[in-house]
């Protein structure tokens, strides 16, 4: 079993749209959704028990993935050790995770973009930013979830072998 944590600011925007993205793609490919564990949290507490941003949600739905019912919760020490890595939208929240790891925590914390393989860099916060925002968060997080699952399916099928 793998366990995967998104992470982000609010939650409620790009974590939740990757979520549901992973999710659906996980979905897709049949048999792999009972081996991976997908959860998402942002490092700040503004929006606790919110559903996503409705643009996020409007967004996704356009690309056929219903997010309107995961809530935002906050980081905290148990996510250290119930997940395997922590998949940070940017630098910044990188580094939000990476100083509040418990001592000794196991678990690896990456960005997003780097550990999919996608390019690296950020998924920058399309908040305060117009509707064109959400549609490149969805790419991005997309792509990310797509290399994802193939290199999971390369691996299943490998175990096959
Ligand atoms: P997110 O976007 O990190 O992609 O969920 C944000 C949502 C809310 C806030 C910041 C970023 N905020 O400051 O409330």
């Amino acid at each position: 079993m793998m366990r995967l944590l998104i992470v982000c600011l609010g939650n409620i925007c790009r974590s939740p749209m990757a979520e549901g993205a992973l999710r659906a793609r996980l979905r897709a490919a049949r048999g792999l959704d009972d081996r991976v564990v997908v959860d998402s949290c942002g490092t700040g507490d503004w929006h606790v028990g919110e559903p996503p941003d409705p643009r996020a949600i409007r967004n996704a739905a356009s690309h056929g993935v219903d997010i309107a019912g995961l809530r935002a919760r906050s980081l905290c020490d148990a996510d250290f050790d119930a997940f395997d890595v922590l998949l940070c939208a940017d630098a910044s929240t990188l580094r939000i995770v990476e100083s509040r790891r418990p001592p000794g925590s196991p678990a690896q914390a990456a960005l997003l973009l780097d550990w999919a393989g996608t390019g690296g860099g950020d998924v920058p916060d399309p908040y305060t930013g117009a509707a064109a925002g959400f549609e490149s968060v969805w790419w991005q997080v997309d792509a990310a979830a797509a290399a994802i699952v193939a290199r999971m399916e390369g691996g299943a099928s490998r175990d096959r072998a």
